[in-house]
């Protein structure tokens, strides 16, 4: 196999922290939950592109109900692993949120402000419920109190990639969540 993916730039791939078996069992029991939590209901599953994207493939397909999705697209790091705490909507819905219970579908929340600014943005456009799902959660990072509903795993201060997480658009691919290791003699 060629490898020469596994490294661009200054980074390149360190340890598997979650692998693929791993996801897949944990994705099975949120969308076990949601649909238990949602019994009776039509659920709208919003995802945060592009992060989210392989993330929200899965879920929907956990979950045993009637559901609708839609996507959403929000800036990002460009190629730096540092927040610049700047949220603004690149690609906006496609369809109204009113009278829906809408689940909020994230891959990672790192210091919240993603989420605060969309769980805001989302809430004044009148669904009729608002939860939030995320993948991964970096609870030792966070500079601002966000409600996250259901959490697929705790993770600590790591810059991780893989399982639709990119560094400078990259390793999205990957089907495990690995840490990324930047090579300090080539900044
Ligand atoms: P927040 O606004 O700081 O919570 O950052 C949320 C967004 O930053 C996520 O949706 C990711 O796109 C990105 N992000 C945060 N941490 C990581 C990471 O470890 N790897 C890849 N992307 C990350
Ligand atoms: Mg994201």
């Amino acid at each position: 196999m060629d490898a020469s993916w596994f490294c661009h730039l200054n980074a390149r791939i360190g340890r598997i922290l979650i692998d693929s078996k791993r996801i897949e069992k944990r994705v099975r029991e949120l969308g076990a939950q949601i649909t238990e939590d949602y019994t009776g209901k039509t659920p709208h599953l919003i995802g945060i592109l592009r992060g989210a994207c392989i993330f929200h493939a899965d879920l929907v397909r956990a979950i045993d109900l009637g559901l609708s999705f839609d996507f959403i697209a929000v800036g990002s790091y460009g190629a730096s692993t540092m927040s610049s705490g700047e949220v603004r909507i690149l690609k906006d819905l496609d369809e109204s949120l009113e009278g829906k219970d809408v689940l909020l579908v994230e891959d990672i929340v790192d210091t919240g402000l993603t989420l605060h600014y969309l769980v805001q943005n989302l809430q004044a456009r009148n669904p009729q419920s608002l939860k939030v799902v995320a993948l991964l959660n970096k609870p030792s990072r966070r500079s601002i109190a966000v409600p996250v509903d259901y959490i697929g795993f705790e993770i600590p201060d790591a810059f991780v990639v893989g399982y639709g997480l990119d560094y400078d658009q990259r390793y999205r691919n990957l089907p495990d969540i690995c840490v990324l290791a930047l090579d300090p003699e080539h900044p």
